[in-house]
């Protein structure tokens, strides 16, 4: 079976071919534009512009994920689309749908509807599906999310905890463009750390661990960014523009983000008894966070699986939107006329 699937939930166009055989996954294409250099300037997704280039985009992304699929495997067309509907930016969304339905016309073939969310979760299940044991506890950390989601089997999810204010991706973003770093934040941040380090801080600056310790399972990440914009504020020109602060700032950042992460994760994988941890969206691409959650999850939890898609999975990309059209291939619509977009859609 070969499923074409596309994603413009946000600032990349997004176009992946893959083959499904004998339950085996393989890419043939994962095709991602990358708008960046477009939004660095606002600081952020700017989403009139982000549709425009999707809009511009999605023809030639789809030229190249055919040619690429096409010479390592031989058909004529797909047999079945995926594409998101949500969550995203509502524009943005119906650029992808509507693609979607003239190919899914075009071709004469189904339509399946997919959850953003859920892609992110399922770019797990591209090798490791046999070592996967449930329940099962997905952190998904993106630009727009930071839920807890509960699995008892594949495709029963249940929102444990979620930010009741910025999701953790976004205060990345926000933390950084206080500090004068390029969008989006969480590379910047991690580039940062890595250039400069700070073996001996010398600012000594401490930043709150919000609702670590509260006995929920949500988070929130607003206050981070204001004490953050504090201590910047209180700090005279030559220092809070020095490589030396912007680095140890950067470090504090990323490290009381990962503390609450670990944290609240730990405590719902022991609560609900979970056999396996997985995370997902594009914050999981952060290194540091990577290794802090496998030291402390084989020294807290030993028993529990965990996996973390390779970084390139983490962030957006079609290949995940494939996947989860693998495993809804029932809800493919012959008729997708009626399908419509759903910005704030809920796993
Ligand atoms: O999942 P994603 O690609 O798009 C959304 O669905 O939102 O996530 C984008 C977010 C951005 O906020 C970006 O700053 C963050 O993921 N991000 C990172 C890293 N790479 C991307 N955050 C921390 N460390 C990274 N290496
Ligand atoms: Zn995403």
């Amino acid at each position: 079976m070969i499923i074409l699937s596309i994603d413009t939930s946000c600032d990349d166009t997004c176009i992946a071919i893959l083959k499904i055989k004998n339950k085996k996954i393989k890419i043939l294409s994962n095709i991602i534009s990358s708008q960046i250099d477009i939004h660095r300037k606002y600081g952020g997704v700017y989403p009139s512009l982000a549709k425009r280039e999707h809009e511009k985009n999605l023809v030639p992304v789809l030229k190249q994920a055919l040619q690429g699929a096409k010479k390592k495997e031989k058909f004529k067309k797909p047999d079945l689309i995926a594409v998101t509907i949500g969550p995203g930016l509502e524009p943005c969304l119906w650029v992808g749908l509507n693609f979607a339905k003239s190919l899914s016309f075009m071709w004469d073939i189904h339509l399946i509807p997919v959850n953003h969310i859920e892609g992110h979760i399922l770019a797990n299940f591209i090798s490791i599906t046999k070592k996967i044991k449930f329940p099962m506890l997905a952190l998904i950390v993106s630009g727009g999310h930071t839920q807890l989601i509960l699995m008892k089997k594949i495709k029963d999810y249940e929102i444990i905890g979620e930010t009741r204010d910025d999701a953790v991706g976004e205060c990345f973003d926000k933390t950084a463009r206080i500090l004068g770093l390029a969008y989006p934040g969480g590379p910047s941040i991690e580039e940062q750390i890595k250039k400069y380090p700070t073996s001996v801080p010398k600012f000594q600056i401490k930043l709150p661990r919000p609702m670590m310790y509260s006995k929920d399972y949500d988070f929130s990440f607003s206050g981070l960014k204001t004490a953050v914009l504090y201590d910047y504020k209180k700090r005279n020109k030559k220092i809070r523009t020095s490589k030396k602060y912007i680095s140890e700032m950067a470090k504090e950042i990323q490290q009381s983000i990962i503390d609450v992460l670990i944290k609240k994760t730990i405590k719902v994988a022991k609560d609900y008894k979970v056999k396996t941890v997985i995370l997902g969206g594009g914050v999981a691409a952060n290194q540091e966070l990577k290794k802090q959650f496998k030291k402390t999850i084989k020294k807290k939890i030993p028993k529990c699986f965990f996996s973390v898609p390779d970084p390139k999975s983490c962030t957006d990309n079609a290949a995940m939107i494939g996947i989860a059209g693998y495993f809804n291939k029932n809800k493919a619509l012959k008729n997708p006329q009626k399908i419509k977009v759903n910005s704030n859609l809920r796993i």
